[in-house]
C-alpha cells in the first residue's frame, strides 16, 4: 500500500513508519520538522519536509506518490499550552487537518487513520472508559481532537472517505532505534528517567490526595510499538470507526517512579506538589472493541518492559536525537 504519514518524524509517527516499512509498505512522510527529527525517519521511507498549512503542496504529494491511505499524526499536543494559546491548537489540529482532508478529496485519497486522544473524553464519569463514554473535553487540545473527529464523521457521510480514529491513552516506551524526544517534555516516564540520568534533580508528583490506592493519579500506559501495530491493523478497516488504544490497566505516578528505580537502579528523587488543574484521578481505557474487531493484542504491558525500553533508548541517546 502507498501510505502518507503526516508527523512521521515525531515520536509515535516514527515508530509507526518503521513498522510499516518492516511490513513492506511504501511510506512517504510529510513533516514540517518543527517538533520531529529527521534522524527518526527509518531508511526506506521518503521524507517530504512541508507543513499541512500548505494544502496545495499536500495534494501534490498525494498525487505524485499515488497515496491510498493517510495516517495522520501531525498535531500539537501540549495540554497546558493549549489552555494558554487555544488558537495555536485549533489552527494546527483543526484548520490544517481540514486542509489535509481537502487535499485528500482533491487527489481522490479514500482513507485516513487519525491520531485522536483520551483527552476527547474529558473527566471520566466511569472507568474503564469505553468508546461510548460521553465526550466532554476539558481543554482546547482535547476539543481540537474531538472537532476533527466530528469533521471526519461528516466527510465519511458526505464524501465516503474511510475514517478510523484511534484514541490513544498514554503513549510510552521505545524501540531499540526510536524513542521519545520532546522539547519541552511533559510526559511522566521520560521526566522520571531524566532524573535517573542526572539531567534533572527530581521529578514532581502533582497531587497525592486523589482517591486512588496511593493518592497519586493513575494512567493507562501503552507501549509505542503496540500503538504502531494497531495502525497496521487499521489499514484494513473500511467505514467509520473510533477505537480506544490502551491496555486496560492503570499505574499510579508512584508505581511508575518505583518501577523506574528498579529498572535503572538509581535513587530518583521525587517531590510532592499540589494537584494540577484538570488532571482526572484515573484514566483507564476500555479497549475491548479494538481487540474484538481488529484482533489487537498489546504485547509489552508491564511497567518494567515499558520503562526498560525507554531507559535503554535514553541511555543510548542522553541528548535525544541531537
Ligand atoms: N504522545 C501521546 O501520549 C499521545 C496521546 C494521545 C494522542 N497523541 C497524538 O498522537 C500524535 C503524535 O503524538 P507524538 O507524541 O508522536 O507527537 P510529536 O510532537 O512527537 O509528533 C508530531 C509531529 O507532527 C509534526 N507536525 C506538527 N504539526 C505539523 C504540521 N502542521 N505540518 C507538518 N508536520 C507537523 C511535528 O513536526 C512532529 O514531528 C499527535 O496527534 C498527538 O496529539 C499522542
Amino acid at each position: 500500500m502507498k501510505i502518507l504519514v503526516t508527523g512521521g518524524a515525531g515520536y509515535i509517527g516514527s515508530v509507526t513508519v518503521a513498522e510499516l516499512i518492516e511490513r513492506g509498505q511504501e511510506v512517504v512522510v510529510l513533516d514540517s520538522l518543527e517538533e520531529g527529527h529527521r534522524e527518526a525517519i527509518t531508511r526506506g521511507a521518503r521524507l517530504v519536509v512541508g507543513a499541512l498549512a500548505d494544502g496545495a503542496n499536500t495534494e501534490k504529494v498525494l498525487r505524485e506518490y499515488g497515496i491510498e491511505v493517510v495516517v495522520h499524526f501531525a498535531a500539537y499536543s501540549l495540554v497546558g499550552e493549549s489552555m494558554e494559546n487555544p488558537a495555536k491548537y485549533f489552527i494546527n489540529n483543526v484548520v490544517n487537518g481540514l486542509k489535509l482532508l481537502e487535499a485528500m478529496r482533491g487527489a481522490g485519497t479514500g482513507k485516513i487513520i487519525f491520531s485522536s486522544s483520551a483527552a476527547t473524553y474529558g473527566s471520566p464519569t466511569r472507568v474503564p472508559i469505553t468508546e461510548d463514554h460521553p465526550t466532554v473535553p476539558i481543554n482546547p487540545y482535547g476539543e481540537s481532537k474531538l472537532f476533527f473527529e466530528k469533521i471526519l464523521h461528516r466527510y465519511h457521510a458526505a464524501y465516503g472517505i474511510d475514517c478510523i480514529s484511534l484514541r490513544y491513552f498514554n503513549a510510552s516506551g521505545a524501540t531499540h532505534e526510536l524513542g521519545e524526544d520532546h522539547d519541552p517534555e511533559t510526559h511522566l516516564i521520560p521526566l522520571v528517567l531524566r532524573v535517573a540520568l542526572g539531567q534533572s534533580p527530581s521529578v514532581k508528583i502533582f497531587g497525592t490526595d486523589y482517591e486512588t490506592k496511593d493518592g497519586t493519579c493513575v494512567r493507562d500506559y501503552v507501549h509505542v510499538s503496540d500503538l504502531a501495530a494497531a495502525h497496521v491493523l487499521a489499514l484494513s478497516c473500511h467505514g467509520e470507526h473510533a477505537y480506544n488504544l490502551g491496555d486496560g490497566h492503570g499505574f499510579s505516578v508512584r508505581q511508575v517512579i518505583d518501577a523506574a528505580r528498579k529498572v535503572t537502579r538509581k535513587e530518583i528523587k521525587a517531590e510532592e506538589a499540589p494537584r494540577r488543574a484538570g488532571d482526572p484521578a484515573v484514566l483507564i481505557a476500555g479497549a475491548e472493541k479494538i481487540r474484538r474487531e481488529l484482533g489487537w493484542e498489546p504485547k509489552r504491558i508491564t511497567l518494567e518492559e515499558i520503562i526498560g525500553s525507554a531507559w535503554e533508548w535514553m541511555e543510548k541517546h542522553p541528548k535525544g536525537y541531537k
